[in-house]
């Protein structure tokens, strides 16, 4: 990478944070922290799509959904790995940090709206066909009855094998729901974070 290129990369990456300051100190729940995921999260997240897909699948099929994709680092990641922007829809609520997700990737698709409302905000011949999401939610900010309504309306979406994936700050579990409906696996621990993550992966139990 040239000189030039890692000094426009890290002033992005100034400006991103900026914003994402901004927009914590006015909804510090639900925007959940003021640093962007760290460059070792973003790929253990991407990792985990990309693992047992060669790159003549990653370029050619998956519908891949981002919930609560910030300033975009995890959704720039995604680009680069060689998914097609088409594929790619993201789901931000924040119609600040949305609205410079556009600008900054005109050719994803980005929905302004809430990640338990997916069936309603995402195309309907969509639905049932996503074979992967990946979450940056701030889930532990939020009640049991949200973490139950955010987990169905994913699975609503997804295609029977589709696999979500979701990180979170620390090593338990955002997703304690009582009913032994949705099982977890913890993928993998992010130290390199701050704070430090742990990215898990959710199933509907069989
Ligand atoms: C921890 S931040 C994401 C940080 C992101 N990974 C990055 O590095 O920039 C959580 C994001 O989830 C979004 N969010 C919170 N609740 C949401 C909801 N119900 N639906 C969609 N997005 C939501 C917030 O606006 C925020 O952008």
């Amino acid at each position: 990478m040239l000189v030039r290129d890692v000094t426009a990369e890290r002033l992005h990456r100034r400006i991103k944070k900026r914003e994402l300051f901004k927009q914590f100190l006015l909804n510090p729940k639900q925007v959940g922290t003021v640093f962007p995921s760290s460059p070792w999260l973003v790929k253990a997240m991407t990792r985990a799509i990309a693992s047992g897909l060669n790159p003549l699948q990653i370029a050619a099929s998956p519908l891949v959904l981002e919930l609560g994709a910030g300033t975009g680092v995890i959704t720039q990641n995604l680009l680069a790995m060689g998914l097609p922007p088409q594929n790619l829809y993201v789901v931000e609520i924040n119609p600040i940090l949305a609205d410079e997700l556009k600008r900054l990737y005109p050719t994803i698709n980005v929905i302004v709206g809430d990640a338990r409302n997916l069936a309603q905000i995402l195309p309907t011949e969509l639905r049932g066909s996503f074979d992967f999401t990946i979450s940056s939610l701030p889930l532990k900010n939020f009640d049991a009855e949200f973490r139950s309504q955010f987990i169905e309306s994913v699975f609503a979406i997804m295609n029977n094998n589709g696999k979500v994936f979701q990180y979170s700050y620390f090593f338990s579990n955002p997703l304690k729901l009582n009913d032994k409906t949705v099982e977890s696996r913890a993928v993998k621990q992010v130290w390199l974070n701050f704070p430090p993550a742990t990215v898990w992966q959710y199933f509907r139990a069989r």
